[in-house]
């Protein structure tokens, strides 16, 4: 298999609904809004961190790690982590908000 060069292959189509409409209300819960502008999450709107429109278009998370499912869900519960120095603060959630709101984010294309 050759997939280290390809872009993210992150199929939507194949993605579970429910856990994709899980993470979204897990990452309105758990305020990511107050840094982050997320699509369908109408306020807050935070601009402290980039927006997260089309995040299942982009290649790297942060600029640091290949956006896959399971990175994603270890970043977005425990940034720091991950990438040390980075100003996405690790948030307390739980491993399944965690994979649910990596579905949700492997779910937004660009329009
Ligand atoms: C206190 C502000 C803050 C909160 C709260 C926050 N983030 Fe972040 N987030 C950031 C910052 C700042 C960055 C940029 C980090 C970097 O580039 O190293 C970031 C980066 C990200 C990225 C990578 C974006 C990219 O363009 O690569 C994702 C995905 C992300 N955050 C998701 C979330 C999710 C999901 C939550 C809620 C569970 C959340 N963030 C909560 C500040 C925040």
């Amino acid at each position: 298999m050759l997939t280290a060069c390809s872009p993210p292959a992150i199929d939507s189509g194949t993605a579970d609904p429910d856990a994709i409409a899980r993470g979204k209300a897990a990452a309105y819960r758990l305020g990511c809004g107050a840094c982050h502008a997320m699509p369908g999450i109408d306020w807050p709107q935070g601009r402290v961190g980039p927006p997260l429109a089309g995040f299942g278009d982009r290649a790297l998370i942060a600029g640091e790690l290949p956006n896959r499912p399971a990175p994603l869900a270890r970043f977005v519960r425990d940034a720091p982590a991950l990438i040390p120095g980075t100003t996405m603060p690790a948030i307390a959630m739980s491993e399944r908000d965690a994979r649910d709101i990596a579905a949700w984010l492997s779910s937004l294309h660009d329009e």
